[in-house]
């Protein structure tokens, strides 16, 4: 597989703040990539240096062989960027952001009308192109958003929290175009604090903590290091407590175990919300 995105030492400091701190990446060329973390974990922080949209403080990256920080333009080519926060004008139509963003993009005027009518088929909002972005769904932004980045055809599509605040519908239909993206051969970038989103989607994840990488393989593989069966059990009113064992065998042999105050046993399939809080102590949502 070949190096498409290659961070080194990536580095942002607002202040005293490590945003992101000494980043090593490299995401390959037809994969989905996850960057899961909580809350100001330095997610969107590492897309807009990756995007050309804030420079390192220190360190690089590399997309396609070329320096986000010295040939911008370059990388801005093959790039497709959809910010957590959406970036339509909800003053004019879908298909007037498109065009917008195909200008933007230089597409000449023949080009530029197949092109849309194109996308809008592909991601099913044909018959709402000359609708006003703000008289649709979420879920629906959400896929002009997307449509408006894919204008030039970019190499790899950035997604900074796709999915919040789509219902579980939007959401899965949300995931159906990304797979479909990527099988087409677009290289996906994506940011979740979803656990199951980065586990129903992404090849492999990055778990970012307070700017750092704490863990980066397979979702499989990193809950196989942990152990793929978890066991709580709750002793009266206290805390819950968490033991990770390789299978249901092992588990169950835990269990017989116990002693017989234990009030409540689940066993369940380990996840990858108890690699984060095995790592760190803290809870991917909070708290
Ligand atoms: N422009 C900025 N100026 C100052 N501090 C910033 C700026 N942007 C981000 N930060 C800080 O950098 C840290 C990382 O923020 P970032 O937005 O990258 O996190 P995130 O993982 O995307 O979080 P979220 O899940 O809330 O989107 C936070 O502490 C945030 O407050
Ligand atoms: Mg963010």
């Amino acid at each position: 597989m070949e190096e498409f995105i290659v961070a080194e030492r990536l580095t942002k400091k607002y202040g005293n703040i490590n945003a992101v701190d000494g980043l090593d990446l490299v995401v390959y060329s037809g994969e989905i990539f996850g960057f899961l973390g909580p809350n100001g974990a330095g997610k969107t922080t590492t897309i807009r240096m990756m995007t050309t949209l804030t420079k390192p403080t220190d360190g690089r990256v590399h997309i396609n062989g070329f320096d986000v920080v010295h040939d911008a333009c370059k990388v801005r080519e093959v790039i497709g960027v959809v910010q957590q926060h959406i970036s339509l004008d909800r003053d004019l139509t879908v298909r007037e952001n498109m065009e917008y963003h195909a200008r933007l993009r230089r597409l000449k005027p023949a080009e530029r009308k197949k092109r849309i009518s194109e996308l809008l088929d592909y991601v099913g909002l044909s018959e709402y192109a000359d609708r006003m972005v703000d008289a649709l769904s979420g879920g629906m932004k959400k896929r002009a958003a997307i449509v408006c980045s894919l204008i030039h055809n970019p190499k790899v599509l950035f997604l900074d929290e796709p999915t919040v605040g789509l219902d579980a519908q939007g959401r899965r239909r949300l995931w159906d175009l990304v797979r479909r993206l990527n099988s087409d051969g677009t290289t996906i970038f994506l940011t979740t604090h979803y656990i199951e989103e980065a586990e129903a989607l992404c090849r492999r994840v990055g778990i970012m903590h307070r700017g750092r990488l704490i863990a980066l393989d397979t979702p499989l593989a990193l809950r196989r290091k942990l152990g793929l069966i978890a066991v709580e059990t709750i002793v009266g009113n206290r805390e819950t407590h968490y033991q990770f064992f390789a299978d249901r065998a092992e588990a169950n042999r835990y269990v017989q175990s116990l002693p017989p105050d234990v009030g409540t046993v689940i066993i369940r399939e380990s996840n990858l919300e108890d690699v984060f809080v095995v790592q760190t102590g803290e809870k991917v949502g909070g708290g």
